[in-house]
């Protein structure tokens, strides 16, 4: 695939070419080490070590599409190591509030980091003494609550006038959308102070959201109104007591699959008391909306998962909706710990695939060829969306993507844009063009980080023609480490 962010490269290889049984000119040596060095992906792990003032962008080409007027805010750990001590898992950095804005054709970036007990007691001891998902805690380290370790690192929704800074296995982190100020930790019910409360919430076509808290085998289902009200807490138990990051609802129920990752032991570290037990298989519990007590169990085959998409349940009551599905954790397990230390580990590569829950009769999950993690779509309807966009294009020898798709499931085609292997591809959204209601008629909006350049970089492709490439490109002067998760805030 042609990718107008290599041509530079290309030139430098015919040149090169060209000039075999010249002498090696101090010129040429240098452009012939520049290509044989890989660009260096350890940045997308460094440290930010302050906030980031607003700067303006830089647009490196393109216009900025009519209308197209938000902020794009992302999440993701910036912080990993102090004098004293380090995280050793990547899922335990200090969360950074990014915010991209986009408006009168310009682009800028600012970040904040969240201020959390953590973030102030590791700064305090020069050391990261909290612990974590993957890091033990150290000496001095006061955890009276999970909101003492909890990083507020992992996604960030709004809720009335107030952004929500989330983790999974603690509270919301309120936080302003205009300043990116930390406003404290949101208690939702007393008696349910510091309870978990999942990254990744699923939104009713009202704003309502569900979400998950679990402890083991015990979860609260919450319900929590657009404006940030609660709504209820209702306590369930979870026939296995698996990892949970992610789940998926119909019109009618939620959708909760517990893989064979599950919590055994009492560490505090929640990595070391997860074991992988394939031999258990996938089991998914579908829970009526209506009575949360209504449930029932269907099994599927072992897989790992992080990320969903939406679902689809049929009259009938068939359930379906994509996953994005790896044979084993083996990525959070060890690439997502060696990459702290510089070393790069691959592991299996998460494929797209279709589950489908018939009302009767045997589960399936059925895989495609299609590399993808980060699943986003239109949002504006429930249900298997049509389209699904991704990352993906797993570049070899570094961790993460390097591509970003868009997967057609009436067709079971995958457009794909390749920025190549200089860029490192974070998760990307939707946003729909003002005024058309048409399905997934807008744009995709997202960042990369220019490996080569050492600078993030903010990508606006038109989402209907992702093969095009973007339609216009901004350059920070700055690397942001790689982020996880973020939302798109229509001005
Ligand atoms: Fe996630």
């Amino acid at each position: 695939m042609t990718s107008p962010f290599q041509p530079s490269r290309r030139r430098l290889m015919a040149g090169a070419a060209g000039l075999a049984g010249l002498a090696l000119t101090p010129e040429l040596a240098a452009a012939e080490a520049g290509m044989a060095m890989a660009a260096d992906w350890k940045i997308a792990f460094a440290d930010l070590d302050a906030d980031l003032a607003p700067r303006a962008m830089q647009r490196l080409r393109g216009k900025a599409p009519e209308g197209l007027a938000g902020t794009l805010y992302r999440n993701g750990g910036a912080k990993f190591r102090r004098p004293k001590g380090r995280a050793t898992h990547w899922f335990d950095g200090d969360g950074l509030i990014r915010a991209f804005r986009i408006g009168d054709g310009q682009a800028s970036l600012a970040a904040r980091f969240v201020d959390t007990p953590k973030r102030r007691a590791d700064r305090a001891a020069d050391a990261v003494i909290s612990g974590g998902f993957g890091t033990e805690a150290g000496p001095g380290a006061h955890i009276a609550s999970p909101d003492d370790v909890n990083a507020a690192n992992i996604s960030i929704i709004r809720r009335g006038d107030t952004l929500w800074a989330l983790w999974e296995a603690g509270s919301p982190f309120a936080i302003d959308p205009a300043t990116l100020e930390t406003k404290g930790l949101v208690t939702l019910r007393d008696d349910l102070a510091h309870a978990p409360f999942l990254a990744h919430p699923r939104f009713e076509p009202d704003g309502r959201i569900w979400s998950l808290g679990q402890v083991g085998d015990k979860a609260v289902v919450w319900q929590v109104a657009a404006d940030g009200a609660l709504l209820a807490a209702t306590p369930i138990t979870l026939p296995m007591a698996s990892y949970i990051h992610d789940f998926t609802l119909t019109d009618r129920h939620l959708v909760i699959v517990l893989q064979p990752w599950v919590y055994e032991g009492r560490s505090v570290v929640p990595l070391t008391s997860l074991k992988w037990r394939p031999e258990l298989g996938t089991q998914v519990l579908i829970l009526d909306k209506q009575d949360l007590s209504v449930r029932r169990m269907v099994e599927l085959p072992t897989f790992f998962a992080f990320h969903m998409t939406s679902a689809s349940e049929s009259a009938a009551g068939d359930i379906r909706f994509g996953i994005c599905a790896s044979p084993e954790p083996d990525f959070v397990i060890r690439s997502a710990v060696d990459v702290m230390s510089g070393t790069y580990t691959p592991a299996s590569q998460p494929k797209l695939a279709l589950v489908t829950l018939p009302l009767r009769g045997p589960a399936r999950i059925e895989t495609t060829h299609v590399t993808a993690e980060f699943p986003r779509t239109d949002g504006r309807n429930p249900g298997l969306n049509r389209f699904t966009l991704h990352a993906t294009a797993q570049a070899r020898a570094r961790p993460l993507f390097q591509g970003v798709g868009v997967y057609d499931w009436t067709t079971n085609k995958d457009a794909v844009f390749d920025f190549g292997p200089d860029h490192l591809v974070e998760e990307m959204v939707f946003t729909p063009r003002p005024g058309s209601s048409e399905a997934f008629d807008g744009w995709i909006i997202g960042p990369t980080i220019n490996l080569r350049a050492a600078r993030t970089e903010l990508h606006v492709f038109d989402a209907r023609h992702v093969s095009d490439g973007p339609i216009v490109s901004w350059a920070a002067d700055v690397a942001v480490p790689a982020g996880l998760h973020g939302m798109f805030w229509r001005a």
